[in-house]
């Protein structure tokens, strides 16, 4: 089929960066077309422009073959064109018809009086389509991120949406989650609908892409059709070089105990939690979207209350209450939510690497401005942290660079106990295998790691030790070696689903 969207030469430039160089690109009805490419490749500014957020320096929109004047926002969702960000934009305290129907609210006869029946009645059915188990009436605030996701694509359909966009839809969701997600896409697609989608996930791309258009610096670098192209060429055209995805090598060479933590609880959520982590170990933490394991390193760092437990650093008792006293014990934490918690994104990219190095950095009560600059410019080459330079305000950053300020500023603190929740969500494949090189090197300079990943290779592939978490309780713990995918599932899978 033709393409109904097309979008050709387009440019954009911001001070100090080109994100988008002469690039053209199209959708077809019906179709995924996938949109690959590095951390800060020009992504998520190209369908910004699609969706009217921001304007192209140059270039031409055309819909059906017609230029699109005034791309706005709301011009781009009548034309029909809808998006599901990665922040998403529902309004919480609103039920979920009236988040459906939010600037289109169904009308009766000539007035403009909202049917809200009428509203209902089509937001059950589109619910029933996608097979949602939400009721129309239930605030959107209570429903899971996955739900709300959906409730962003029944949306899509109720504006009768011709192409929609899709920005890293399933990086915080579970794989069961992730499944539904692609049933509801192909029953989009099935409706006409065209999907611009993006993802880091490369085995997601061979499952729902039509095509694939890999981007690289702001340029397209090639747009080619399912299988046309394997796993390993589209890594090479993405980041332009041959890389392999393996794991370091590395000889474990455990030392004393580094951490230890105790019949930790939290209200709901973590229940009797034990274990221990050695200098220079990686203790892997698996476990499914809502065991406890981001919340037991909350718990550990003082980010939320204990109802029970003890700490114990290097064999000392250590009371937490606050990520404050966190870091007075060299306890490191890089949160999964970096928005929430990672970043000050009004301050430089230098600024928030080396907001918890202040101290060691400071020489007789003076900050070494030296040493902090190349403490930030250190970690900005190491895991290739797109930017200008160290003084770049970090809310310009494209969405896995800031993900990387992040990581860099719980590595630079030089804390000897170092907790990574999801440390590669979003992180295209070159940088995760530089965060995966300095995992190895920070266990070699002995410090103690405790890694929660929901990748189980990744977990498999680092860890010294497993420790599977299920509803709140370390289910079960494997020696390096004695884990496969299989034994870590069953560890991880609810008793009854388990049966
Ligand atoms: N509002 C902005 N102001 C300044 N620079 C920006 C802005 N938005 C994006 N950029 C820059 O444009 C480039 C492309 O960013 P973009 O967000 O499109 O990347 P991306 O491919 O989506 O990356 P990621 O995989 O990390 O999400 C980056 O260098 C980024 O820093
Ligand atoms: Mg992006």
């Amino acid at each position: 089929m033709e393409p109904f969207l097309v979008a050709e030469g387009i440019s954009k430039r911001f001070p100090g960066v080109v994100a988008l160089d002469r690039v053209d690109f199209d959708l077809r009805p019906s179709e995924v077309h996938v949109l690959l490419g590095e951390n800060g490749a020009g992504k998520s500014t190209l369908v910004k422009i699609l969706a009217g957020a921001y304007r192209p320096d140059e270039g031409e929109i055309r819909l059906d073959g017609v230029p699109v004047r005034a791309h706005t926002p709301s011009a781009a969702r009548l034309a029909g064109i809808s998006t599901v960000y990665q922040e998403l934009a529902l309004a919480p305290d609103m039920s979920v018809a009236q988040n459906i129907f939010l600037g289109r609210e169904a009308t009766h006869g000539r007035g403009a009086i909202l049917d809200i029946e009428e509203m209902r009645a089509r937001t059950r059915e589109l619910l029933h389509l996608l097979d949602l188990d939400v009721e129309p009436d239930e605030p959107v605030r209570r429903l899971s991120l996955a739900k709300r996701q959906g409730i962003e694509i029944v949306r899509a359909l109720a504006w009768k949406s011709r192409a929609l966009i899709m920005d890293e839809p399933t990086s915080s969701l579970s794989s069961h989650e992730t499944e539904e997600l692609f049933a509801r896409v192909a029953r989009l697609t099935a409706e006409g609908v065209g999907v611009i989608y993006i993802s880091h996930r490369l085995e997601e791309i061979e499952r729902i892409a039509d095509r694939v258009t890999v981007m690289r610096d702001g340029r397209v670098v090639a747009t080619v059709p399912r299988g046309a192209v394997d796993q390993a060429e589209l890594i090479r055209l993405m980041v332009g070089r041959q890389l392999s995805e393996t794991f370091p090598l590395r000889v474990p060479r455990p030392g004393d105990e580094m951490l230890r933590v105790e019949d930790l609880s939290v209200p709901e959520t973590v229940h009797g939690v034990s274990f221990s982590v050695r200098a220079g170990e990686v203790l892997g933490i698996a476990g499914l979207i809502g065991a406890g394991r981001t919340e037991t390193l909350r718990a550990v760092v003082g980010l939320d209350p204990k109802s029970a437990g003890r700490i114990f650093v290097a064999g000392r008792p250590v009371d937490i209450r606050s990520p404050r006293d966190a870091l007075g014990a060299r306890i490191g934490l890089v949160p999964e939510d970096r928005h929430a918690q990672g970043l000050v994104l009004g301050m430089s990219v230098q600024q928030n690497i080396t907001l918890a190095s202040l101290k060691m950095c400071s020489r007789r009560g003076f900050l070494a401005f030296r040493a902090l600059r190349d403490l930030a410019e250190r970690y900005i080459a190491r895991l290739r942290i797109k930017v200008a330079g160290p003084s770049v305000s970090v809310g310009t950053l494209s969405g896995g660079n800031q993900q990387k300020v992040v990581i860099a500023r719980a590595l630079a603190a030089g804390s000897d106990v170092v907790l990574l929740d999801e440390p590669t969500r979003g992180i295209d494949v070159g940088a995760k295998a530089e965060i995966y090189e300095l995992v190895a090197e920070l266990a070699r300079e002995g410090k103690a790691i405790v890694l929660v990943s929901s990748e189980l290779t990744e977990i498999l592939g680092l860890a010294d030790r497993i420790a599977v978490m299920r509803e709140g309780r370390i289910s079960r713990t494997f020696e390096r070696g004695e884990a496969t995918q299989e034994s870590i599932m069953a560890a991880a899978l609810p008793i009854e689903a388990a049966a």
